[in-house]
């Protein structure tokens, strides 16, 4: 939308500068937004964006500059200053209150009153007509801990616009989402700038900025390093522009060398949180030397086969094998024993202790072994070396080992959990989601570490929703459909579409749906 340059500034945000404690965040930063745009920040992890963002949205105080909302100046102290000027956030790792219901989450802190009482009839109207005016589905009566999490992030659009907002900042908002839900978000998108709302959008996708995007600002170690015309840049010119360097998309690999069985699962069932059966019958197998990947569409059982390989989800019936070892009923920390490492899909809650410093979070789950501690008295000094160690590997942009994991920047968070479980002596490595959140160029690294350990000798199961990362690292392919592996295909005969088709069901006569 090239008219959108003649609309007037809605946002704009002027020499931006935020310090943390070692880190300047935001270095004189500029952004403008006009009405009816969609402006892409894109960067590297840890590049300043969601600082800039929260600068904006109120929840931090900048050491310097302006922001001008309207053409006005204006000085937040709180998100509700925000939000009273019309600006909205949806947040990285989202807000709501999982026990509360949508209308009430929605709700939340912006109650419709009658009387003493909260009026929840009419809040659930208002959000019913919302989710119908943006195509947002969502069931205003449902809980939100029972919704998937592409349902949950409608509900913060939801709020946000309840509360009018017309500046939309959207933080990371496709990196959870599966890729029909990236779609139908681009269309809700698309809906909210026609009607006049602008939208400031963060991704690490390059594909999507070029699909979506009026004008692009890119970040690099909190200042802006430049801007970007979607019309005319490429996914290569823009991982340039951010990364300082060319990026390499897809990593060369050499054919896989398959030794002994590694991991072996029969006959697996397994219930997801709710008592569903979701893994339904799985059978597969992983040498050592190869990397199978599991592609599905999320909610297919992927989550609880990978719990349940990693100790975390007691089957409830079937074997799983590593190494010869039956590991039913094992804990999570006998099975990493074993050599396994395991980087889980929720960093937040699984992978990630948020108060504890980066170096403890680089040995979580093995403090009370060898080398990290003899008979229970900690080797500090070994900690802080396998620690520096691993922020120097992974380029964990952090100030310090001692600063507190919870206070790195989303993609570098990430990095800490793969850091820790790729490293020491993998036998069999279980990833999900490896690289969500991350830039292009940590993904590039990552995808040659997981490489790099599968020509080690070590097995890889690798889950993924991104269809082209299972692609570009699987020797063998799984597609898993209704909690069942429909096919399992070699890399070479793998094509895009063919494993779209069987992850959509066309495999077999699947049995009925397991819900
Ligand atoms: N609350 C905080 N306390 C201390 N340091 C912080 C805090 N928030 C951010 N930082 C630091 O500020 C820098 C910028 O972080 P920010 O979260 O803005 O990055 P980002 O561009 O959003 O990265 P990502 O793509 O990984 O989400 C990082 O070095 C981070 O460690
Ligand atoms: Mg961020």
């Amino acid at each position: 939308m090239s008219e959108a340059t003649d609309a007037p500034r809605v946002l704009e945000a002027r020499g931006i500068s935020k310090r943390f404690p070692g880190v300047l965040a935001n270095d004189k930063v500029g952004l403008v937004v006009h009405k009816g745009e969609i402006v892409c920040l894109l960067g590297e992890n840890g590049a300043g964006k969601s600082t800039l963002m929260n600068v904006v949205y109120g929840l931090y105080h900048p050491d310097e500059g302006e922001l001008l909302v309207n053409g006005k100046r204006v000085v937040f102290t709180s998100s509700a200053d925000a939000i009273r000027a019309g600006i909205g956030m949806v947040h990285q790792h989202f807000q709501l209150v999982p026990v509360l219901t949508v209308a009430e989450n929605v709700v939340l802190g912006h109650e419709i009153r009658k009387g003493p009482f909260l009026d929840l009839a009419r809040a659930r109207r208002e959000v019913a007509a919302l989710s119908k005016e943006y195509g947002l589905a969502v069931d205003p009566d449902a809980r939100v801990e029972e919704l998937s999490v592409g349902a949950q992030q409608r509900v913060e659009l939801i709020k946000a616009l309840y509360r009018n907002a017309d500046i939309l900042i959207l933080d990371e908002p496709t990196a959870v989402l599966t890729p029909a839900e990236v779609d139908h978000f681009f269309g809700v998108v698309r809906s909210l700038v026609e009607a006049g709302k602008s939208v400031v959008f963060i991704t690490h996708k390059l594909r999507e900025v070029l699909a979506v995007a009026d004008t692009v600002t890119v970040l690099r170690g909190g200042k802006v390093v430049g801007t970007a015309d979607p019309k005319t840049a490429t996914e290569e010119s823009l991982a340039s522009l951010m990364v300082g360097r060319d990026v390499v998309f897809e990593v060369p690999k050499g054919p896989a060398h398959p030794g002994h069985v590694i991991l072996s699962v029969r006959e697996l069932h397994v219930a997801d949180d709710r008592g569903v059966p979701t893994v339904d019958g799985v059978h597969l197998e992983v040498r050592a030397g190869e990397i199978l990947g599991v592609a599905g569409v999320e909610g297919n059982g992927q989550r609880e086969l990978v719990e349940a390989v990693a100790g975390m989800r007691p089957p409830v019936r079937g074997h799983i094998q590593i190494e010869g070892h039956d590991i039913g009923g094992w804990s999570p920390r006998r099975v990493t024993q074993l050599g396994v490492g395991h980087v889980p899909e929720d960093r937040a809650k699984h992978g990630l202790v948020g108060t504890f410093s980066v170096a403890d979070n680089l040995m979580l789950n093995r403090y009370n072994r060898r080398p990290f501690s003899r008979r229970l008295v900690f080797e500090r000094a070994f900690i802080r070396d396998n620690a520096q160690r691993g922020v120097k590997e992974f380029d964990i942009r952090t100030p310090s080992v001692d600063t507190p994991a919870g206070s790195l920047s989303g993609g570098n968070q990430q990095k800490v959990v793969v850091a820790r479980e790729l490293s020491g002596d993998v036998k069999l490595l279980v990833v999900a989601q490896p690289t969500r959140g991350l830039d292009v160029g940590s993904v590039e690294f990552i995808h040659t570490q997981i490489i790099q350990l599968r020509d080690g000798g070590a097995a890889v199961l690798l889950v993924s929703a991104e269809l082209d990362e299972i692609l570009a690292l699987s020797d063998r392919i799984a597609v898993i459909y209704r909690g069942r592996v429909a096919a399992v295909v070699p890399r070479p005969e793998a094509t895009r579409e063919g494993c779209g088709l069987l992850m959509a069901g066309a495999g077999e006569q699947a049995p009925a749906a397991p819900t």
